[in-house]
């Protein structure tokens, strides 16, 4: 798997663990950075859990609504007899609608895959009331789980493979569309993903979203180096850090990162490293990508997939778009 230049990424690579990702990270010059997908422990994840409901963030919402809207539809757009894979199930509160809708029809593999394990098991204790459903989790990381599931499937079969909640947007630009080839080369003819990007919005909208004020997503962002206190033997001092949320205009992405107040010097027992940070010195641990609506087609063909159809949620902008392979 061919994986972004430029990190955080929110998957690495194979034969990375997380001390050596946090070595690798924290000596990165001359911007210090840690992988988002570590954001997403026990802890991480029932934040972000919270900030799914914040006023100030509607992706999820968005998201919520465009699929509770238009479930039938999508599936009405899909082949007959598909297994669903879900990359990064999350609670599994969006996918709900969409398997509903599925299993309406016929009895439906879903095949959440997750490097966490947390969140698989919130998403199977979510989704398995759901009659007709048989749910069979993958503890892997996207590409390999992918990979697995489309080599178990049943002759005439198709896959359809969720991306959702605007995940995608974690990746660079240019990395985005590597990860969506990727994707493309497990695919087969009849194949589809349904894809979900948050959309380009004012700055101070998106500003809001990544700096609420009841301060969870500071939270969020701080509990990765507590995370690496508690699993790495680190000894951050919490206090020296702030939460600071960017809007990048070159690349239409907001970004996360811990700032340091102070001068730092810290310890990771586990990476064996010892690092320090300038006053005001940051440590990148996130970007959020927007898209324009009608960049997704462009990208999407790039990838080898046409862009079946778009669903678009214009209260607070994001799209769902059916991509099928091409
Ligand atoms: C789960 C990756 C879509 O980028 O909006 C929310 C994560 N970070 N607030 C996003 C996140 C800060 C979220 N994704």
């Amino acid at each position: 798997m061919s994986l972004p230049a430029s990190r955080p990424t929110p998957q690495p690579g194979p034969p990375s663990t997380f001390a050596a990702d946090v070595r690798a990270g924290l000596t990165h010059a001359p911007q210090k950075e840690l992988p988002s997908m570590y954001l997403y422990d026990e802890v991480g994840s029932a934040l972000f859990e919270v900030i799914t409901v914040l006023p100030e963030y509607g992706v999820t919402r968005a998201e919520e609504r465009l699929l509770t809207r238009y479930a039938n539809e999508i599936v009405d757009a899909l082949p007959a007899d598909v297994k669903v894979a879900e990359l990064g199930s999350g609670s599994g509160r969006k996918t709900r609608r969409i398997l509903e809708a599925l299993c309406r029809k016929r009895p439906t593999a879903y095949c959440p895959i997750e490097i966490s394990r947390t969140a698989l098991q919130l998403c199977r204790r979510e989704l398995a009331d759901i009659e007709r459903i048989s749910i069979v989790g993958y503890e892997r990381d996207y590409l390999a789980g992918l990979a697995e599931v489309s080599r178990q499937r049943k002759d005439g079969e198709r896959l359809f493979v969720l991306f959702l909640g605007s995940t995608i947007g974690n990746f660079a630009r240019l990395a985005a569309t590597r990860f969506l080839r990727d994707i493309r080369a497990m695919l087969r003819p009849g194949d589809t993903l349904l894809l979900g990007t948050d959309l380009v919005k004012p700055v101070d909208t998106l500003i809001a979203a990544y700096d609420d004020s009841i301060g969870a997503t500071a939270a969020f962002n701080l509990n990765l180096l507590s995370r690496i206190n508690r699993e790495l033997d680190g000894d951050f001092d919490l206090h020296d850090f702030e939460h600071v949320a960017r809007f990048n205009p070159d690349v239409r992405s907001v970004e996360m990162h811990l700032r340091a107040k102070r001068h730092v010097e810290a310890h990771v027992g586990a990476a064996r490293l010892s690092i320090e940070l300038e006053p005001g010195e940051t440590i990148w641990t996130e970007s959020s990508h927007k898209y324009h609506a009608d960049e997704i087609p462009a990208i999407a063909a790039d990838a080898g997939f046409e862009c079946a159809h778009q669903w678009v949620e214009k209260e607070w902008g994001f799209a769902e778009s059916l991509l099928a392979v091409r």
